[in-house]
C-alpha cells in the first residue's frame, strides 16, 4: 500500500468534467482517482486532459468497486455533492433525496477506507445546504465527519470575489488530528465562546466574509464530537473584473436576428429597458450586461443584471436556466445566449477544450465549481495544511496553537 504523506495526492469524487483538478494540479496536486456517474461529463474530462485510466464511471454507492480502484492513501479526497435537493427545484428533500444523498455514499468509501482514509476532506455544495431541513442536514453532516475522525471547518465563498459570477458556494472541510499542527488553530473546549484571546474565534472574526451570521450561528451551536479546526487566512479580495472583460463582442458570434432582439426588449421591465436606453445613449466602450428569462405573474419577462456579473450558471434544463448576454456596441444593442467559452471564462477554466455539442458544454460547466475559488481554498487551507503535515509537528489540542502570520 502506497502511503507518502509528502506527495500531493487527491481523489476527486463527483468529478464531473474536473475543474476541482484544474484547480489543484496548478500547485502540484496529482489527482489518483475521479469518480462520476455521467459519461458525458467523462466525455469532455478527456476531452480536455486525455485518456484518464484512473477516472471512474460509476455509482459512488457502488463501494467495493470504487474502494478497488482506490490507490493506496490519498492526501485528501473532493465532493463536490449534487445540490438538485438542496433547491426548491429539487423540492428541498436535502439530504433525503436521491441526488444530494449521493453525500452519504462518498461517507461509505471514506469509512470503508478505513487505514487508508484520507488526511483531509474537502465538501462542496449550494449555500442552501445549510438552511436544508432547518439547519438539519447540515449537522448531520458535520456530525458524519467527525465520527470518521475529521476536525472539521465551514465557510461560504462567492466566486464573484474572483470572476465576473455570481456563484456563492458553500464548504466543508475536514482534517484528520494527525494534521493539527499549525498553520491550523482548533476551538478550544475550555475557552468560553467569542473570548477575545481564542486563536480560533481571532481567525473567525478576521474572515467574517466567509461566514455569514447563520453559519456562524450553527458553527457555534453544532459540537462536532472532534472540533472545530480552521487556518488564520483572513477574507479574499475582490475582482477587479467586469462581465464584459469575458464576453466576446465580434460580429462572428451567434448574434439574434433584429426580430428576435425586439421579441426580447419587449420582455423587459420598463425600468431595466429606460436602463438599457441611458446605456445605448452613453456611448463609450463595448458593453456586455446579462439576463435570464423569467415567467413573472404569468408573464415571459427578460431580467437584466447591471451590477457587472453574470447570474450563477446552471444546467440548461429549460429556457429559463440559459444565460443570455445583451452588448452594446457603438449604441447598437445586440443579444444572443452565452456561448460554451464564456461559460468556462466565468468558472476560470477558459483555455478548456471544449466538445462541439453545445448543450453537453453547457451542463458541463453550469455543474462545476469555480477554478480560482478551489485555487484559493488549495493556496490558504490544503497546501499549507499538506506543508504543516510534512513539518509534522503535532499540536496541542488546548487551542493555543500559535498562529503563523496571516495570508492574503
Ligand atoms: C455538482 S456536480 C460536480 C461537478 C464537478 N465538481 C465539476 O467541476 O465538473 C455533481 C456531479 O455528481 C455526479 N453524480 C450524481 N450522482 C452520482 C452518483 N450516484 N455517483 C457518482 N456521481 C454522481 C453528477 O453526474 C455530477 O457531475
Amino acid at each position: 500500500m502506497t502511503d507518502d504523506p509528502s506527495e500531493k495526492t487527491f481523489c476527486e469524487f463527483f468529478a464531473g468534467i474536473g475543474l476541482v483538478d484544474e484547480a489543484l494540479r496548478r500547485s502540484g496536486w496529482h489527482c489518483r482517482y475521479a469518480n462520476d456517474i455521467d459519461a458525458k461529463k467523462r466525455q469532455m474530462y478527456e476531452g480536455h486532459y486525455g485518456p484518464s485510466p484512473h477516472y471512474h464511471e460509476g455509482d459512488v454507492w457502488q463501494v467495493d468497486q470504487v474502494l478497488a480502484r482506490i490507490p493506496g492513501r490519498p492526501f485528501l479526497a473532493t465532493a463536490s455533492f449534487p445540490c438538485t435537493d438542496m433547491s426548491l427545484a429539487g423540492k428541498r428533500r436535502g439530504l433525503a433525496g436521491e441526488q444530494s444523498g449521493s453525500l452519504f455514499g462518498f461517507l461509505q468509501v471514506i469509512e470503508q477506507l478505513g487505514d487508508r482514509r484520507p488526511r483531509a476532506l474537502l465538501l462542496e455544495n449550494v449555500p442552501g445546504f445549510l438552511t436544508s431541513h432547518d439547519g438539519e442536514d447540515f449537522a448531520t453532516a458535520i456530525h458524519a465527519l467527525a465520527e470518521l475522525g475529521y476536525w472539521v471547518d465551514s465557510f461560504v465563498i462567492d466566486a464573484q470575489w474572483f470572476v465576473p459570477q455570481s456563484r456563492p458556494r458553500m464548504f466543508l472541510v475536514g482534517y484528520q488530528s494527525e494534521l493539527l499542527t499549525p498553520p491550523l488553530v482548533v476551538r478550544a473546549a475550555d475557552v468560553e465562546l467569542g473570548a477575545v484571546d481564542d486563536p480560533w474565534q481571532k481567525a473567525i472574526d478576521r474572515a467574517d466574509r466567509l461566514r455569514p451570521a447563520r453559519l456562524r450561528g450553527a458553527m457555534e451551536t453544532i459540537e462536532p464530537a472532534t472540533g472545530w479546526a480552521t487556518i488564520d487566512c483572513g477574507n479574499p479580495r475582490r475582482s477587479p473584473q467586469s462581465i464584459s472583460d469575458v464576453i466576446d463582442f465580434g460580429d462572428d458570434q451567434p448574434w439574434w436576428n433584429q426580430t428576435e432582439v425586439d421579441r426580447h426588449s419587449a420582455m423587459m421591465f420598463d425600468r431595466h429597458s429606460r436602463q438599457v436606453e441611458l446605456l445605448r445613449a452613453h456611448g463609450g466602450p463595448p458593453l456586455a450586461l446579462t439576463a435570464f428569462r423569467r415567467v413573472r405573474e404569468g408573464k415571459q419577462r427578460m431580467e437584466v443584471r447591471f451590477d457587472g456579473v453574470a447570474g450563477c450558471l446552471r444546467t440548461p434544463r429549460g429556457g429559463s436556466a440559459k444565460q443570455i448576454v445583451l452588448a452594446i456596441v457603438d449604441g447598437e444593442l445586440r443579444m444572443r445566449w452565452m456561448t460554451p467559452r464564456e461559460y468556462a471564462r466565468l468558472q476560470g477554466a477558459g483555455d478548456y477544450a471544449l466538445p462541439t455539442n453545445t448543450i453537453q458544454a453547457l451542463f458541463g460547466f453550469g455543474d462545476a465549481v469555480c477554478v480560482p475559488v478551489i485555487e484559493w481554498i488549495d493556496r490558504h487551507m490544503l497546501t499549507p495544511v499538506f506543508e504543516g503535515s510534512k513539518r509534522g509537528v503535532r499540536s496541542q489540542r488546548s487551542g493555543a496553537i500559535n498562529c503563523p502570520a496571516a495570508v492574503t
